[in-house]
């Protein structure tokens, strides 16, 4: 009887803090309508206790689970691995791009949750604050104060995608000027209209969409960031004229 399941290694990337990086290699008997987080879990529950990695809803919404998959920012809870590889191949799984590295698998997102902050993206900071409603938190122009990127799941794929973010740590970066194109200019204290329109915003796009090719969540930021140079040229207008 033939056997459903593939022989497959996988090279996964180890590393902690700024220290040098290493790949080692795992051999994994597995079923390839399983996916690459599930192949991730079973190297970590039956080979090595020691792999660092991030998870936890495993159906796409929590956004922890983004790794580069050979090469490709992917979320490695739906990346099915049939679709990725074929039987007998070796898989490379290595961290996020353009974030510091915690551990292995693990990147540290603080600067990319400080500037969906910075652009009005309001990050529910603490437990004691009680649960969002209408009654708490009114809405304001027909948004809550906590309303967040329509469908954004905060995994940063687009900003380990992003050339220019690889090239430079203070872009703004694609998930941040997404959120400020949402929110729009006109409801936001000037602050943010200075932040995106600016060598670290809106204007450092190269335009290379990369950013929408891995986003998993349809957001499209490219399309928002191109969007909201137009808000910035109609909003300068309106500032010259003085309205
Ligand atoms: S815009 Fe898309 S890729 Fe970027 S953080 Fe949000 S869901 Fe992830
Ligand atoms: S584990 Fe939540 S998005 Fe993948």
């Amino acid at each position: 009887m033939t056997s459903n399941l593939w022989n497959l290694k996988f090279l996964i990337s180890r590393q902690k803090g700024d220290g040098p990086t290493k790949f080692q290699e795992f051999s994994l008997e597995i079923d390839p309508n399983e996916y690459v987080l599930d192949a991730v879990e079973r190297v970590w529950a039956f080979q090595d206790r020691s792999l660092v990695f991030r998870h936890a809803c495993h159906h796409s919404v929590c956004g922890a689970c983004g790794m580069r998959v050979n090469g490709v920012e992917k979320l490695s809870c739906i990346t099915r691995i049939r679709d990725i590889t074929t039987n007998g191949s070796t898989v490379k799984v290595e961290p996020l791009r353009n974030f510091p590295v915690i551990s292995d698998l693990s990147v540290d997102m603080g600067a990319m949750y400080a500037r969906l902050e910075s652009v009005g993206a309001k990050q529910i900071l603490s437990l004691s604050i009680a649960p969002v409603s209408e009654d708490v938190y009114p809405a304001k122009n027909g948004k809550s104060e906590f309303s967040r990127l329509v469908d954004c799941i905060e995994c940063g794929l687009c900003i380990s995608a992003c050339p220019v973010a690889a090239t430079d740590a203070d872009y703004l970066g694609p998930a941040p000027l997404a959120a400020a194109q949402l929110n729009g200019l006109a409801d936001n204290p000037k602050t943010v209209l200075e932040l995106v329109d600016s060598a670290e915003g809106v204007w450092r796009c190269h335009s290379a969409y990369e950013c929408t090719a891995v986003c998993p969540s349809n957001v499209q930021p490219a399309w928002r960031i191109m969007d909201l140079r137009k808000q910035v040229i109609g909003q300068r207008i309106k500032n010259f004229f003085g309205k």
